[in-house]
């Protein structure tokens, strides 16, 4: 179909088809401040390289002659199937590269049934933006305020809006190092776009003297104080599993002893991640930290990972490193600079069909056929 689209057509696509393209375009329409914020990384980048490198340790084998005339890409995860092992992950404060923000993404995702996870700063409320997913798989992701009375609220709010899932993002005890940001003299959410959730809550606003809408320089300052929390630890998690009847997810985890604990905390999932290479310049690369986190799990909760993952044969190198899904960051926020929501349908359906293409070429008709045989280090080649 693809192929066909593009014989067919007489003008090109709307929208670059190779990342690096995309990315150059959609960091050339953001402006300055937005470029830095979504682009960059901590420190001197070198985990955001190492997400994108070590994909490249490793090389598909694949087998042929296997009937690969039909597909299937789904995915069972947190009680619900998923169309694709993919989601979008969760990226704050979007109405910074497009005015719609997480609308127009959660509209795409549910034109394309992507599951979308969304952040605790965006910059719409978690009840319009469930709306707009509809049935499609939705996830929200916590950061846990200082102020316990906000995280439960939030927590309500998305057992309410009818959330599948909690991810718990445990790898800002406080923001990494980030140059570009810190260069600019800009925060984005100082400029109060990230704050939706934290403005429409109850136990939030009962903190202000003002209503935020009256005084957001106020709320905004408030908001600074009290988004994330430093103290948390193990029993923290513990309390957020025994807390919500929705399925938990504990999203920043690199290393396999934390891992351990997760499950032990009673965790419905662990998300390898090193939040893009934004907390922790020379951290491990994601891909790097999953084969062991996958060693130690065993398979008593899925594990997703994220980081670097642009194009089919990065799912499926990840599926075979034993992930369950995988989740996508910049690529959609860069669809969503170009076009709003055609923007990030446009990156959704791409990855779709190139993950459907790779898998057949590889053998694995069925996202349930890939494992480790299918990869092989490029070192020991
Ligand atoms: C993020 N990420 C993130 N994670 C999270 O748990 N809550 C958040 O609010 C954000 N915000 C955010 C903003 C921007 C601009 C980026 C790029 C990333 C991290 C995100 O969920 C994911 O871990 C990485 O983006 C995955 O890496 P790639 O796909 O961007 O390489």
């Amino acid at each position: 179909d693809v192929y066909a689209t593009g014989m067919l057509a007489d003008q090109p696509p709307e929208y670059p088809v190779r990342y690096e393209r995309l990315r150059e375009a959609a960091l050339e329409a953001m402006s300055d401040e937005a470029a830095a914020y979504v682009g960059g990384g901590a420190g001197g980048e070198r985990t955001m390289d190492a997400n994108r490198r070590s994909f490249a340790d490793w090389r598909l084998l694949p087998r042929l002659l296997r009937d690969v005339s039909e597909r299937d890409l789904h995915v069972d995860l947190l009680g619900r199937t998923l169309d694709v092992p993919f989601a979008l992950a969760p990226v704050g404060i979007q109405t910074i590269v497009h005015e719609e923000g997480e609308l127009a993404t959660a509209r795409a995702a549910h034109e394309t049934d992507v599951p979308m996870c969304l952040s605790s700063v965006a910059s719409q409320p978690m009840e319009a933006v469930a709306e707009e997913l509809g049935e499609t798989p939705k996830w929200f992701q916590l950061y846990w305020s200082s102020e316990p009375a906000i995280m439960e609220s939030f927590v309500g709010r998305a057992e309410d809006a009818g959330f599948d899932a909690v991810v718990l993002t445990v790898d800002v005890p406080i923001l990494g190092w980030r140059e570009r940001d810190i260069e600019r003299g800009y925060l984005p959410m100082l400029a109060g776009e990230g704050m939706a959730n934290y403005f429409s809550d109850p136990a939030f606003r009962a903190l202000l003297d003002v209503d935020p809408e009256e005084n957001p320089e106020l709320a905004t300052q408030r908001f600074l104080d009290v988004f994330g929390n430093p103290a948390l630890d193990w029993t923290d998690l513990e309390d957020l599993c025994a807390m919500t009847d929705l399925p938990v997810v504990v999203k920043g985890l690199l290393h396999p002893d934390d891992a351990e604990r997760a499950v032990e905390c009673g965790v419905d999932a662990v998300a390898v991640s090193n939040h893009g290479g934004r907390q922790v310049d020379t951290a491990v690369g994601a891909l790097e930290a999953l084969p062991g986190i996958v060693e130690q799990v065993m398979g008593r909760v899925p594990v997703t990972v994220d980081g670097g993952v642009r194009r089919g044969a990065d799912v499926v190198t990840a599926l075979a490193l034993g992930a369950d899904a995988v989740m996508v960051g910049r690529p959609y926020v860069y669809g969503l600079a170009l076009g709003g929501q055609s923007g990030v349908e446009a990156v959704l359906e791409n990855l779709r069909a190139d993950l459907d293409l790779t898998l057949a070429n590889v053998g694995r008709p069925s996202v349930a056929e890939v494992d480790e045989s299918l990869v092989v280090r490029a070192d020991r080649l």
